[in-house]
């Protein structure tokens, strides 16, 4: 692969077309601009994170396969130079990835890879079926009645999930036999597809889980440091690095993220989500691009997730098998509010005074009807609890309003 880059708006720019302009996608145009990208920044509504630091900016709904071949076809058309697109989210027409890949389109990861994880049946059955991992048991209907079915097959607690949602949307924990059906309406409220389908998965009594960002580059695979994290209703709100694992089950981990990330295949980053009880690791699920929990790497990391992603994903080298920490332990808080029309953040003095290892990103989100990330506070200290604790001061000391 050419490793040239030209200069942003001419013919020879090396372009990214972010789908996705979230704080997720804000980082990667940042560090892919930081390499001299020219970046366009495309979300369902103006002002976005990402649309904020990049060149460029389109307004289009992702989930529209007409509006995306054309914005495709039209910045295919607009120069020749090299050109990726860089889905940041996974609600997106998939479909037309696929199309325009076999055209010549270059998708980071690859198209199957973001088609395969837009919902959870495709790397559910890649990763359990196909490649063998160990997941919990499963099942995967369309109705009410099928879920009861299912609920006295996996057994209780289980947990039902729609295919398509994230950040925990429609997901609950049924924990008596009759609780199918309104796990099953719960679900529909917060699917983001039309099929209703759900998957009813067991629960699993982890001892802790976490994402181990893995990086496919030209020149093989890295890894980060674990990164453990806690989920309230299926969101995250605190991660830290390194999550204290034994050396059996990062071994584990290592070769279920090696054998997920081989198969979706391409460069760039991966948040492989994984259970640990003991020295077994079970897989969850994966994200083909940075992951939320994976912020933390801003504060401990020379190359953040981010800075990563940008390096494999333009073809550079990642010189190092294990990515090297810059403190013992780090740790990011979330800022998670509501506040009408554009908020405004107080206390951010405040927050900064906790300890001068403290930093804090504010995403510059234009507006938070619903309780939503709208920051984070990062920190690194001598050990995960310090870490934590630094982190988690910090964000409670900013009001929103
Ligand atoms: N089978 C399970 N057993 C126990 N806990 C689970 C199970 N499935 C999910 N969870 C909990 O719910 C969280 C969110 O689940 P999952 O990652 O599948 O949903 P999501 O909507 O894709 O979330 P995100 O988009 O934030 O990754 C997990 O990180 C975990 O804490
Ligand atoms: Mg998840």
């Amino acid at each position: 692969m050419s490793t040239t880059i030209g200069t942003p708006g001419t013919a020879e720019a090396v372009r990214l077309i972010l789908l996705g302009s979230g704080e997720l996608g804000r980082e990667v145009a940042l560090e892919a601009i930081r390499l001299g990208c020219e970046v366009l920044a495309v979300d369902r509504y103006d002002g976005a994170p990402a649309m904020q630091v990049a060149q460029r900016s389109a307004v289009i709904d992702m989930t529209d396969g007409d509006a995306l071949r054309a914005l495709l076809t039209a910045e295919r058309e607009r120069a020749h130079g090299r050109l990726l697109v860089v889905p940041e989210i996974e609600a997106i027409a998939t479909d037309v990835l696929v199309e325009l890949e076999a055209e010549g389109l270059h998708v980071i990861p690859t198209a199957r890879a973001a088609r395969l994880t837009m919902d959870r049946e495709g790397i559910r059955r890649l990763a359990a079926e196909e490649l063998g991992l160990p997941t919990s048991p499963y099942r995967f209907c369309t109705s009410a009645e099928e879920v009861t079915a299912a609920v006295a097959a996996v057994g209780v607690p289980c947990v039902v999930k729609p295919v398509m949602s994230s950040s925990g949307k429609g997901q609950s924990v049924v924990h008596a036999l009759d609780g199918g059906p309104a796990a099953w309406d719960f679900a529909q409220a917060g699917t983001r597809a039309d099929t209703g389908a759900v998957i009813v998965e067991g629960f699993v009594e982890f001892d802790y889980e976490i994402t181990l960002l893995t990086v496919r580059h030209a020149g093989g695979t890295s890894f980060c440091a674990p990164i453990g994290h806690v989920q309230v209703d299926g969101d995250y709100r605190e991660s830290w690095q390194p999550q204290p694992m034994s050396e059996a089950a990062l071994a584990g981990a290592r070769d279920i993220a090696l054998k997920v990330t081989d198969a979706l295949g391409g460069h760039g980053i991966f948040g492989v989500e994984l259970f640990v009880r003991g020295d077994e690791v079970l897989f969850s699920e994966v994200s083909p691009r940075p992951h939320d929990t994976g912020m933390v790497t801003m504060a401990t990391q020379t190359l953040s997730e981010f800075a990563l992603h940008a390096r494999a994903i333009l073809g550079l080298p990642v010189q190092a098998d294990e990515i090297p920490l810059l403190a013992p332990a780090g740790a990011s808080a979330v800022i998670l509010s509501a506040a009408a029309g554009a908020p405004r953040y107080d206390g951010l003095a405040d927050a900064l005074a906790v300890d001068p290892a403290v930093s804090v990103r504010l995403f510059g989100k234009p507006e938070a009807p619903k309780p939503r990330r709208l920051g984070v506070a990062l920190a690194t200290a001598g050990d995960v609890d310090a870490a934590r604790a630094l982190a988690t001061a910090a964000a409670a000391r900013i009001a929103v309003s």
